[in-house]
């Protein structure tokens, strides 16, 4: 079977790293994750990767911080999740390159476009890291602005749960599940898939959303598929 996406954007939030432990960097977690991963590039499918920094740090956390100052320390731990998937995919023999948004040149590349294209030609995962660069904007709004910026066909949003639903399952047992969902109606509904800037650039932009629960890691491979899993948010 051939994978139905070309270019993909995935997008995996800080906690997915943590595992039980909820806090920084769970080893057989990410080596879940990364073996998930190197499947999916294995088919030849090219893939950026978002990743999130709450495991370490969540940017509006800071209780009577000023909020750039949250936002940018929780940039910081998104370079550390990043840094640490591209080791442990290195380490499986995916060539990684990891661009910051915010230069710190010692550390990895900068962000710079038209590399991040060439690199992901020239088959490698590029990872992108220290969000858009700006406070008061979300990781969420990264994989949207990334995913328009190198045409990526859709962003595979990762989550701890498994689809979009009305309320949260976890505290109502009747809550509405969706397997397909229009931007507007997210926006609508106030769902909380993706805050509103992130899922108005996905409108604007024509660019699909898939969430889905990363409990189940092969769940990444199912998305490439095409398989019909989680909720699709689209026109
Ligand atoms: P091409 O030569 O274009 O195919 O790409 P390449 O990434 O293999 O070559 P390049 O010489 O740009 O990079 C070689 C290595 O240095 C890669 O691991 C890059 O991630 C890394 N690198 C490139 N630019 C920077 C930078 O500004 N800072 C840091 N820290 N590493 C960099």
């Amino acid at each position: 079977m051939e994978p139905k996406y070309k270019r993909v954007i995935i997008k995996l939030s800080g906690e997915a790293l943590a595992g039980n432990a909820g806090h920084g960097i769970d080893t057989p977690t990410i080596e879940t994750i990364c073996r998930q991963i190197k499947e999916v590039f294995e088919l030849g499918v090219e893939i950026a990767i978002v990743v999130g920094g709450g495991n370490f740090w969540r940017g509006r956390s800071g209780e009577g911080m000023d909020k750039s100052t949250a936002d940018y320390m929780g940039m910081l731990a998104t370079c550390i999740n990043a840094l640490g998937l591209q080791d442990v995919l290195e380490e499986m023999g995916v060539p990684v390159r990891v661009q910051t948004a915010i230069e710190m040149k010692q550390i990895a590349e900068p962000y710079i476009r038209r590399k991040a294209i060439r690199h992901l030609e020239k088959r490698r995962i590029v990872i992108f890291a220290a969000g858009t660069g700006n406070p008061f904007f979300t990781t969420d709004t990264t994989a949207a602005l990334r995913a328009a910026e190198i045409d990526a066909e859709i962003i595979l949003l990762a989550k701890s749960i498994d689809a979009v639903y009305d309320s949260d399952p976890l505290i109502n047992p009747n809550a509405k599940r969706y397997t397909e969902l229009s931007y507007i109606d997210v926006l609508n509904k106030g769902l909380k898939v993706m805050d509103s800037t992130a899922t108005s650039l996905c409108m604007d932009n024509h660019i699909p959303i898939l969430v889905f629960g990363l409990n189940e890691p092969e769940n990444i491979l199912r998305a490439v598929m095409g398989e019909k899993i989680g909720t699709i948010v689209q026109e």
